[in-house]
């Protein structure tokens, strides 16, 4: 096949191979253990799900809805898109399934995501998210438990140089307020403003305020503070969070021109962002959304998740060259066999060993003892086994490092586990 005829991977998604796929294991056991520790539990939903999910709930003026869905007829003629985030899936199951009546849920989610952005470094077309959503709290303790809950997996995770920032964009009433004041200001420099912010000045004006144009955030420097329009109650709530974040030793920021790129968010928002990530700089982005699940069509369910993006945090443990980067799943052993006999007791010997916990590569198919030995090396293992005709005879197996200068043991095959074991709790 000629190399125009090659079929490659859609542009903006990616293959995720080894040796960085133990990578992403070994971080996904970590999230995974603690969110359980948090009382968390798994859901999973479709990756596909009925387009109206995502307009009704995201916002027909954001970015994602209006230019970056996935979205097709299927074979019956329903619009259905590529889910572009998990929120919105998680609270259609909730409703769907009678979570929230009556009930507090604590959930989360793992799983490829769908949006056609410009790829680039940290950007993609399909990338992974871990989400978290809490339902039925409405105080700031919960937000602080994962906002908390967060800090504490960046800690684990040994993440560093994330920095948290908070805002509060109040409840509806004052975001109305709010957005007829920059209206008013920013009309007066509209001649100045970037082409993208000039439409937003309609449809949504308070996206402007995370215009990365330099001209335009000047022009904001002046801009109306959105925490000068929060009730008393918005305030109280923001202030209590703050007290709680101190309390965790967590360190924040206020930056009021946080204001998410999804329009379902009141009151808190928060993310966590690496500042030498320029443009994808936000590893983890979330906040309250109090409205979405009778929006659509559920009981009034107060609202609090985030989500992480597992390719940026990855790019960044590695970048940082942070200890979980270096994982690599080598094999423990590595069986190296001439002849079926020996094929045979090979095979045994890696059920047992796998039966321990070990991890084994056995050589399959022909090839020299050389030639098997070059593959040992080349595994990453630091032990092999070695079973020829001999050994098949003698009822035994030799035992030889592969990274040391030591001497073989020549081992009962009845006793290879205890040996195999033994020698590598000593390494
Ligand atoms: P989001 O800010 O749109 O929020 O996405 C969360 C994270 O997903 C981002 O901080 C980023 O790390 C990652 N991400 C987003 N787009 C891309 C992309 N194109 N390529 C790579 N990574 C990306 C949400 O999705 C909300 N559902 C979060 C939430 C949960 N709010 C409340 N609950």
């Amino acid at each position: 096949m000629s190399k125009q005829q090659q079929i490659k991977a859609v542009r903006g998604m990616n293959d995720l191979l080894p040796p960085e796929s133990a990578l992403w294991a070994r971080i996904e056991g970590i999230c995974d253990e603690l969110l359980g520790q948090y009382s968390y539990r798994r859901i999973n939903t479709p990756v596909v799900e009925s387009t109206a999910l995502f307009a009704r709930s995201i916002g027909d003026e954001t970015d994602i809805v209006a230019k970056e869905m996935y979205s097709f007829e299927d074979r019956n003629g329903d619009s259905l898109t590529l889910r572009p985030e998990g929120t919105a899936s998680c609270v259609r199951a909730g409703i769907e399934h009678g979570l929230f009546y009556n009930q507090q849920q604590r959930l989360w989610y793992r799983g490829p995501m769908y949006r056609h952005e410009r790829p680039q470094k940290g950007r993609y077309r399909e990338f992974f998210q871990l989400g978290a959503e809490a339902f039925g709290w409405t105080g700031p303790d919960i937000e602080a438990e994962l906002i908390g809950l967060t800090d504490q997996l960046f800690k684990r995770l040994g993440l560093e140089q994330t920095e948290l920032q908070i805002n509060c964009l109040g409840d509806a009433a004052a975001r109305q307020n709010y957005r007829a004041a920059l209206v008013g200001y920013l009309q007066s420099f509209a001649d100045q403003l970037d082409d993208d912010s000039k439409r937003r000045l309609d449809s949504n004006p308070l996206r402007i305020l995370d215009s990365k144009n330099p001209d335009t955030q000047a022009l904001l420097v002046g801009a109306p503070d959105i925490l000068d329009f929060l009730s008393d109650t918005s305030k109280q709530h923001f202030e209590q969070l703050q007290q709680y974040l101190a309390e965790l030793g967590i360190e924040f920021t206020i930056n009021p021109c946080l204001v998410r790129g999804l329009d379902y968010y009141n009151d808190t928002v928060f993310e966590w962002i690496n500042p030498d990530f320029g443009a994808q700089a936000t590893v983890c982005g979330g906040g309250r959304y109090d409205h979405m699940v009778e929006q659509l069509g559920g009981p009034p369910t107060a609202c609090f998740g985030f989500a992480l993006g597992m390719e940026r945090l990855v790019q960044m443990l590695q970048e940082q060259a942070a200890d979980i980067s270096q994982i690599i799943d080598n094999p423990d052993i590595f069986i190296v066999s001439i002849g079926n006999s020996a094929r045979a007791n090979a095979l045994l010997l890696q059920q047992s060993l796998c039966r321990e916990g070990v991890r084994v590569q056995l050589h399959c198919g022909a090839g020299s003892m050389k030639n098997q030995f070059k593959k040992a090396d080349a595994s990453g293992a630091s032990l092999v086994l070695v079973i020829g005709e001999q050994e098949v005879e003698d009822g035994t197996v030799a035992l030889r490092s592969l990274r040391q200068r030591e001497e073989q043991q020549i081992i009962a095959q009845n006793e290879a586990v205890i040996a195999v074991t033994n020698r590598l709790e000593s390494l």
